[in-house]
């Protein structure tokens, strides 16, 4: 008789935003008349860049064509738009990073989840609480993470590293010594970032003990404060012990299009085992490559004209950012985040759960965030709001919840 694996059924639930998402459109089956304005998952709303389509559209022509057609994507992600990252994500800031050393994927979600594949189970991975789900979730699919506590609302085996108002949501060194540390900056879910000094130190920690950090980067685009660093490899000695992950859906829109990368640098290795060459293994076996279509879309990002035309997304979305800020500030909220995140970090009022404040917002306003307890523990009195809706909705969201 086969078994499953048995980690599956450990998870105390489906995963955040699905549940979420089941939750709303019961809602809207039982309320059809109401108009649910959706700032719950951060996904994008503005159509893509006329740059991005006039690529695709060019390269679907060229897939017509047997001269130009191509068929299976080189593993690794076609040459011009590596050379197009290192380019203008890596050399334009003075970081020096080879082609051999990105990897394209379709989306950072999926390396984010994956990554632990080349790890040994036995590693301890420490998480900012609270944190971006998959991290969690899929460490948790293989055993890494432990047995969940009910009780306790946490993963018997993971480290939790506390991200809250005392500390800016920037978490401290953990007691316990990790082998596998995730960090995301800006922040999902929190919007918070650290410094250039203050990430240097976490590089430092990391090559003391030996420790690997999974740094996400998705959300780096949105940052706006000159001392926040927009790659760890901004920091001495990254290359040794940090892998980064960095997305095109929220700096260019692609959340329905798919398309990330990931940077595995030649330097980091375990012993004699290079991480870089594991992880393109990895790839080869488990991975077919992104279609030509979408990586010409990519390259297009980097275009001056792309640049520019999703340039103006990312200020639309900060722009809403801001009205969420300011609105609910003004309306006497404890809000953090939304300066170089596209996401805001609300306390619940009235000393509401998250999923209390969730469902009064959802029934109330039909205004829809994402509870913070779904992120960790120290998520609980939190919600989250993405600036991510347009701009008409946002503003009525925000008027709807000041008239609460
Ligand atoms: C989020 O809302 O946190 C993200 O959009 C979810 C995701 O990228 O999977």
């Amino acid at each position: 008789m086969f078994q499953v694996n048995e980690n599956y059924a450990k998870l105390p639930g489906s995963y955040l935003f699905a549940t979420i998402g089941r939750k709303v459109k019961a809602y809207q089956e039982a309320h059809p008349e109401k108009k649910i304005i959706r700032l719950g998952i951060g996904d994008v709303t503005q159509p893509l860049a006329p740059a991005i389509v006039t690529a695709m559209q060019e390269a679907a022509g060229e897939m017509g064509q047997a001269e130009t057609f191509h068929g299976y994507p080189d593993y690794e992600g076609f040459a011009f738009l590596r050379e197009a990252i290192v380019a203008g994500d890596y050399r334009a800031r003075g970081v020096d990073i080879g082609m051999d050393e990105i990897f394209v994927n379709d989306g950072a979600k999926c390396d984010s989840a994956d990554l632990g594949d080349i790890f040994s189970l036995r590693n301890k991975v420490a998480v900012c609480d609270p944190v971006y789900p998959v991290y969690v979730d899929s460490n948790a699919l293989v055993g890494r993470s432990g047995d969940w506590l009910n009780d306790e609302g946490r993963w018997s085996n993971l480290i939790y590293m506390p991200c809250t108002a005392e500390n800016g949501f920037a978490p401290e060194f953990p007691q316990e010594q990790p082998d596998m540390i995730y960090l995301c900056f800006p922040n999902n879910p929190t919007g918070a970032t650290v410094t250039k000094d203050r990430l240097q130190e976490w590089v430092d920690y990391a090559r003391k003990i030996g420790a690997v950090i999974i740094y996400d980067a998705a959300y780096e685009a949105y940052i706006s404060e000159p001392d926040v660093p927009h790659t760890i490899y901004e920091c001495e000695g990254a290359k040794e012990c940090a892998i980064e992950m960095r997305s095109f859906s929220k700096n260019a829109g692609f959340t329905g299009v798919r398309l990330g990368f990931t940077v595995v640098p030649r330097e980091l290795k375990c012993g004699d085992v290079s991480l870089n060459q594991l992880w393109l293994k990895h790839q080869e076996i488990k991975f077919n490559g992104v279609s030509y279509v979408i990586q010409k879309a990519g390259a297009a990002v980097y275009s001056p004209e792309g640049r520019a035309q999703t340039q103006e997304q990312v200020a639309y979305y900060m722009n809403n950012a801001r009205v969420i800020r300011e609105g609910l500030s003004a309306a006497g909220y404890t809000v953090s985040g939304g300066v170089n995140a596209p996401y805001i970090w609300l306390r619940t009022p009235k000393g509401m759960s998250s999923w209390e404040f969730f469902d009064y917002l959802l029934e109330t306003a039909n205004v829809v965030g994402t509870p913070g307890s779904g992120f960790g523990p120290h998520g609980e009195g939190y919600l989250r709001l993405t600036a991510f809706g347009s701009y008409e909705n946002t503003l009525a969201a925000i008027e709807r919840i000041k008239k609460l």
